[in-house]
């Protein structure tokens, strides 16, 4: 896989770069007129400008595409990349330009007046419905489009390299293709959780659906010395064990895969030993701290609890690799924000590497104020570091390393 950097060396200067990055920050919809003041996580934008920043120092023509929410593949101004934009600009310190289509008329022509050194942002990709398309001609065509507005491919969207999109896939297919920084990062440290990695190995998983999580789950079980679970998901292990789990998120269809996970693991698997309840979802219900084994029938978890945070972190303190992915309960809301910045603050402490894995683990380290240079590192990718930890082939990294369309 060549990277950005043997790009810089053959020679970027006056050429035109296409360059996919994951710009997908959350936004406050309701201060969308305010441009990037609208953005509450910029986390994404600054992990992409080492590589914005080293292809504008030499020389190159820099055409950023990047997708934002999920658009119906249609202009919805409610997911226009103009507050990305504006944000893009203020961390670089140069204007950055949107485009009004994303492979038009304004497109081509603000391509065309790029100078050595600039940045264009393209709109949201996924304004196009062909982005997304499972139809190979439909995507063919807009990556033909969008190939056409530079000479080469730089893929840093390490978010988004598990997609088969156009941008993503199709473009790596028509031009020389190169891997950006983040995407080199990312890699090198997913690398380092999978091949030997330093014991012991702790995992810890949250979020709140169990489902999703199983592929993940089953491919790091044999590989782990701990699996620490919280989050909405853990009801439905804790039903598995037989406990009455009250109205908390419970996926019964999954019940007996928990078990048999459960049975497998042994004591591998260390799940909650105490949960915060509350009757509702809101942030002045009123909450208690019960035991695992004591949940009232009206009463629904919402974070794991002091006596949790305390397990989960001796766990953690001997470790020597830790991968974290999924908050531990509803942090967004402060009754129930402290299991998450325990454990947080447990992953940071490790005399090891400690790697935050994307998403909304990511957006829980910053919203609660945690040092991020605790961590050995953050991952922009929560969907795409765990399906690359299921040992799935990933699209847009599977193209990087094939030699077309160099
Ligand atoms: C993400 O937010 O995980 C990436 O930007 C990919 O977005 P998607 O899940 O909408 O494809």
């Amino acid at each position: 896989m060549r990277s950005v950097d043997d790009l810089i060396s053959e020679g970027v200067s006056g050429r035109r770069v296409f360059l996919r990055a994951d710009l997908n920050v959350p936004l406050d919809k309701a201060r969308l007129s305010e441009g990037a003041a609208a953005i509450t996580d910029d986390g994404r934008i600054r992990a992409s400008l080492p590589t914005v920043q080293a292809l504008r120092d030499a020389g190159a023509r820099v055409v950023v595409a990047a997708h934002l929410g999920r658009p119906k593949g249609a202009p919805d101004p409610q997911f226009s990349l103009a507050p990305v934009a504006a944000r893009l600009g203020e961390l670089l310190g140069a204007p950055v330009p949107l485009t009004a289509d994303v492979a038009g008329d304004d497109a081509r022509a603000k391509v065309a007046a790029l100078g050595n050194g600039d940045v264009l942002l393209l709109e949201n990709v996924r304004f196009e419905a062909a982005e997304t398309s499972k139809d190979d001609a439909e995507r063919g065509e807009l990556a033909d489009r969008l190939a056409g507005l530079a000479d080469v491919f730089v893929d840093d969207a390490f978010g988004a390299v598990h997609r088969k999109h156009a941008s993503v896939y199709d473009v790596a297919g028509r031009l020389p293709h190169y891997a950006g920084r983040l995407v080199a990062r990312e890699l090198e440290v997913l690398r380092r959780l999978t091949t030997d990695p330093e014991r012991p190995y702790v995992v810890v998983l949250g979020g709140s659906k169990v489902s999703d999580k199983l592929a993940v789950i089953e491919a790091l079980l044999p590989k782990v010395d701990r699996l620490l679970v919280g989050g909405g998901m853990c009801f439905t292990f804790l039903a598995a064990q037989g406990h009455v789990v009250g109205t908390s998120l419970l996926e019964a269809d999954q019940v007996d895969t928990c078990g048999r996970l459960l049975s497998a693991a042994g004591d591998r698997i260390v799940l909650p030993v105490d949960v915060v309840c509350a009757d509702r979802f809101a942030a002045d219900a009123e909450v208690r701290v019960v035991t695992t084994d004591a949940i009232p029938d009206d009463l629904m978890g919402l974070d794991v609890g002091p006596r949790t945070v305390e397990v989960f972190g001796s766990e953690l303190a001997n470790a020597r690799t830790v991968f974290w992915n999924g908050p531990m309960g509803v942090f967004e809301l402060a009754p129930f924000q402290d299991g998450t910045r325990g454990v947080a603050q447990a992953v940071g402490a490790i005399d090891g590497l400690s790697v935050v894995g994307g998403g909304d683990s990511a957006a829980a380290v910053r919203q609660l104020g945690l040092d991020e240079s605790a961590y050995g590192h953050i991952s922009t990718g929560g969907g795409a570091s765990l399906e690359y930890l299921e040992g799935r082939e990933l699209p847009g990294l599977a193209v990087l390393a094939d030699g077309s369309g160099s």
